[in-house]
């Protein structure tokens, strides 16, 4: 088999020798000979994504590894998000992300690929790049930081930030204790410790075939991370040899994989935005409904935090993402294969579980039906999602009178105001924050409480808006709402004080008027200014939405490893 990077390295001309000499610092004449195969390490190590700021010691042991193979590594840092620190919304920039990622490796003398991301949306802007380009790919995930403790108590990093600050809003904790807990919310290097978006998107790296079974969830400062980098790097290497892209791992039967997993774990419904990204990358026909249908029945059974109690840590030692999938293995496509070329399920033949309090048994679940529920109706012809495990149960039907938000600035300027008429049977609503409304869909859709509420001690409230959520976040929460209202959904015609019927049961999100009269109502303006220019104003003129993964429509379907053309 010739190899790609033989495009650039063969021959006796003067671009193959400009190919060659520019490359050799460090590499001996024997690197461009005898058909090794060149591997990129595409890094998303910054010291702005602190999250992954260790990945350049995981790029050495995957290096070592290629290098061990017969290959020869390359670390190709790419563009990084940090989710805390990235404006407006690190979701805003995951689409240039995958772009640009997917051209560099394009257009880079390059045979195939090891993706290292952690933090939330670097694992889907790599996965989606590496789809596109459908290089030999291999996903080596970051690992979640140790647990950090507080007063003696575990702290969820991301979920117990909101728990703490709505307990400072309540008056049930002082300032001064609350900025105390800052020093101990990260206590190491790697990603969020709960099943936030990132823990999730490492496990569906994993569920989709991409990853070395066994890995998602590794600490990052395990020492096994190093050891499983190690041999991430030496697969990489065979990958290239057997052809194994990821266009022949990322079958439909390993999305509908992802989306049984996503369910066992009560992963984040960002998945749902990023799994949709990832399957229109490489037209595989997977939309919306399939997460309901595949996912909605599946057993809550994973106990951890924003849903539960314990943290990535205390899953790997309980058995790890292996353990969760042996117990719904039955659910699983039997014929996905992973990254080793084996099916996914061959892989869970040793896996135990060895603490019920954290990984539950199928007969035991903390919940019978987990899975992300799709509602449709007058609200949301086009789909939207909630995650019942994250949900208070008495909610989950629930008709109450709609208290609209403009903005997230107007959220800011109202919710405390002793003036707002708002009541626990409430039902909150943003508008203006979908794909194009607030360009790049933040993690706002749950919005705090009214301050007058918390201290009535109300702990939860319907919530419906065209945003995402932060997948350390909690609530009965109604999300991704499409059409948004930015795009003309029916979001941007609801006023305060219609009546607002939701039914998860019966899938169902409706706003309780005559259709005639919503029909004749003009929508409401979001008086956000559009962008002028650059990233943003292609992004509003091309993004889709929610339910199409909120990808750009030009980049939906897989374009390959074509090489361009000689420019010398
Ligand atoms: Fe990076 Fe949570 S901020 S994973």
């Amino acid at each position: 088999m010739a190899l790609r990077s033989s495009l650039w390295y063969s021959g006796n001309d003067r671009n193959s020798y400009i190919h060659r000499a520019w490359m050799r610092r460090g590499l001996p004449r024997e690197a461009f000979e005898g058909g090794k195969p060149h591997i990129a390490i595409a890094n998303t190590a910054s010291d702005l994504t602190p999250c992954n700021s260790h990945l350049n010691e995981v790029a050495e042991s995957v290096a070592h590894g290629v290098w061990e193979a017969g290959g020869v590594p390359l670390n190709l840092p790419v563009v990084s998000l940090g989710e805390t620190n990235v404006r407006p919304t690190a979701m805003l920039w995951r689409n240039l992300a995958a772009m640009a990622t997917e051209e560099m490796l394009r257009a880079n003398p390059v045979d195939g690929v090891v993706l290292l991301g952690g933090c939330d949306k670097t694992i889907p802007s790599l996965l989606m790049a590496a789809a596109s380009v459908d290089l030999p790919a291999v996903v080596m995930p970051g690992g979640p930081m140790l647990t950090g403790h507080f007063r003696g108590a575990p702290l969820g990093c991301g979920t117990d930030v909101w728990r703490l600050s709505e307990e400072v809003r309540a008056g049930t904790l002082s300032r001064e204790e609350f900025l105390r807990s800052e020093s101990s919310m990260i206590r190491s290097r790697g990603h969020c410790n709960t099943m936030g978006t990132a823990s999730t998107m490492a496990c569906m790296a994993e569920a989709l075939g991409m990853t070395i079974p066994g890995t998602a969830g590794t600490p990052a400062p395990d020492s096994r991370l190093l050891e499983r980098s190690h041999e991430t790097g030496r697969l990489a290497v065979e990958l290239v040899a057997r052809e194994r892209r990821p266009s022949r791992v990322m079958t439909r039967g390993s999305f509908l994989n992802a989306i049984v997993t996503l369910a066992a774990v009560g992963g984040s419904t960002n998945a749902v935005v990023h799994l949709l990204a990832i399957a229109g990358r490489l037209g595989v026909d997977l939309s919306l409904d399939d997460f309901d249908r595949t996912g909605s029945g599946v057993p809550l059974l994973v106990d951890l935090q924003p849903a539960g109690r314990h943290l990535m840590d205390d899953l790997f030692r309980a058995g790890g993402l292996a353990a969760v999938l042996k117990e719904v293995e039955d659910l699983l496509d039997p014929e996905a294969v992973a990254v080793t070329g084996r099916p996914l399920v061959e892989h869970l033949a040793g896996a135990e579980i060895w603490d019920e309090s954290v990984i539950r048994r199928r007969a035991d679940p903390l919940l019978p039906d987990a899975g992300i529920a799709v509602l449709r109706g007058n609200l949301a012809p086009g789909g939207a999602v909630i995650k019942p495990a994250a949900a208070s149960p008495e909610l989950l039907r629930h008709r109450g009178r709609a208290v609209v938000f403009e903005s997230i600035e107007d959220v800011h300027a109202r919710l405390d105001s002793p003036a707002l008429d708002v009541d626990e049977t409430s039902v909150l609503v943003l508008r203006g924050c979908g794909p194009k409304g607030y360009p790049g869909m933040p993690e706002v859709g749950n919005l705090p409480l009214p301050a007058k509420l918390l201290e009535k001690g109300v702990r939860d409230m319907v919530r419906i808006s065209d945003a995402r959520m932060s997948g350390t976040a909690y609530g009965t929460v109604v999300l991704h709402t499409a059409p948004e209202a930015a795009a003309g959904g029916p979001l941007a015609k609801v006023r305060t004080g219609d009546p607002i019927v939701l039914d998860v049961a019966a899938r169902r999100l409706d706003v309780d008027i005559p259709d005639a009269e919503l029909a004749a109502r003009r929508p409401a303006t979001t008086g956000y200014a559009e962008p002028a220019r650059g990233w943003e104003r292609l992004y509003v003129d091309h993004v889709t939405q929610a339910d199409r993964g909120a990808d750009l429509d030009f980049l939906i379907g897989s374009s390959g490893d074509r090489v361009g053309r000689e420019s010398h």
